[in-house]
């Protein structure tokens, strides 16, 4: 059995993410059919072509499952913890993209290329990480060949796609009003983002880190499987339409060359290097909206630090940071054999 063979349901299809989703199951299975796109009331009705079809978007209920072997959820967090239990007790294998299950401890949060094992022990859900946190352990788990990680920074750049498209339209036209000396009147984000830059994504904790940081520090380890890595992040919206910057300070247990890193990325699947800063060669958003890889580059020793790296990684929050890691895991389960649901 390949995905090819298995009824696909789209939760959130009218969405950003599942809108990359819809372009990356026609990009990988140009005769694939067998969907059902789902979305809020809102849409219903809805007209969205995919591999030559027409499909009309239906509402999501708790009946909206019983005839689907495998479910993306890109909606709200409060819809995936509401449907991804129902979808799963339906039978189905859901794969979510919220933070509702990715700290349960019976839930696998999955990065194929880093922690693929842990399909093995899924119960119906598997969740995907956040759009932050999966290009960095794409560059931390090949490292940690060359001696184990102490210590994490991670300083975030994140365009506004990964607050969803009515961020990205909320930027295109701020950015034409505030150009025109209008009121900038922020509304699906916290802070005007034409022209700006803020350190607010998800909301402030006690601790003083918002929950985004928080989400990078606990979901990195839980996929490296390394609770003792220390990891500090700071979050931050920057006023681009596609693709997270994350500027990476990795410690480790010995010193470890910046060239020795460069070839053991070089080898990691689903990342390519870009690092000739000579020829001013290094990641950015625009080459790498659209890709499927995690780009890093700047790679040198951390002048702050004997043991230290400092990196500089860019992905396309939408497809290795969402929709595409979600197409993964459910290659990578089918695959394995992974796929428990009733149809299967
Ligand atoms: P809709 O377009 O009907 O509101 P984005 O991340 O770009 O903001 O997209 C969010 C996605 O989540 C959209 O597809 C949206 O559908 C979907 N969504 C929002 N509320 C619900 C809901 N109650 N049930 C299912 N999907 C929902």
């Amino acid at each position: 059995m390949d995905l090819q063979g298995l009824k696909l349901a789209v939760v959130g299809a009218t969405g950003a993410v599942g809108q990359e989703t819809l372009r990356l199951i026609a990009a990988r299975y140009p005769t694939h059919t067998n969907l059902k796109l789902l979305a809020s009331r809102r849409s219903a009705g809805r007209r969205i072509d995919v591999n030559g079809k027409t499909f009309t978007v239906g509402e999501t209920t708790d009946d909206s499952f019983d005839d689907v072997d495998l479910v993306f959820i890109s909606a709200r967090t409060e819809d995936s913890r509401r449907f991804g239990p129902v979808a799963a007790a339906a039978g189905a294998m859901v794969i979510d993209d919220s933070s509702a299950f990715r700290m349960d401890p019976g839930v696998p949060l999955v990065v194929p290329e880093v922690n693929g094992d842990d399909l093995d022990w899924h119960d119906g859900i598997v969740s995907i990480p956040n759009c932050s946190t999966t290009p960095l352990v794409m560059v931390a788990h090949p490292l940690r060949q060359a001696s184990p990680i102490r210590r994490i920074i991670a300083d975030t750049y994140q365009s506004v796609s990964g607050a969803g498209g009515a961020a990205m339209n909320e930027l295109r036209h701020q950015t034409r009003t505030v150009m025109h000396g209008g009121p900038a009147a922020p509304d699906a984000q916290p802070q005007q983002i034409a022209f700006n830059v803020f350190p607010h994504i998800d909301s402030f904790t006690e601790s003083g880190y918002t929950r985004e940081e928080q989400k990078m520090i606990d979901e990195s380890r839980k996929i490296l499987h390394a609770p003792e890595i220390a990891v500090s992040a700071t979050c931050v919206r920057v006023p681009v339409f596609v693709s997270h910057c994350v500027a990476a300070h990795l410690e480790f247990a010995e010193p470890v060359a910046a060239g020795e890193a460069r070839e053991l990325l070089r080898r990691m699947p689903g990342v390519t290097v870009q690092d000739d800063p000579a020829a001013s060669v290094y990641p950015m958003p625009v080459d790498a909206a659209g890709c499927d890889d995690v780009f890093v580059g700047r790679i040198r020793k951390d002048a702050s630090h004997p043991n230290g790296l400092a990196m500089w990684v860019v992905t396309d929050n939408l497809v290795k940071g969402a929709a595409l890691n979600a197409l993964q895991i459910a290659e990578h389960a089918v695959a394995r054999g992974a796929v428990h649901g009733k149809r299967s």
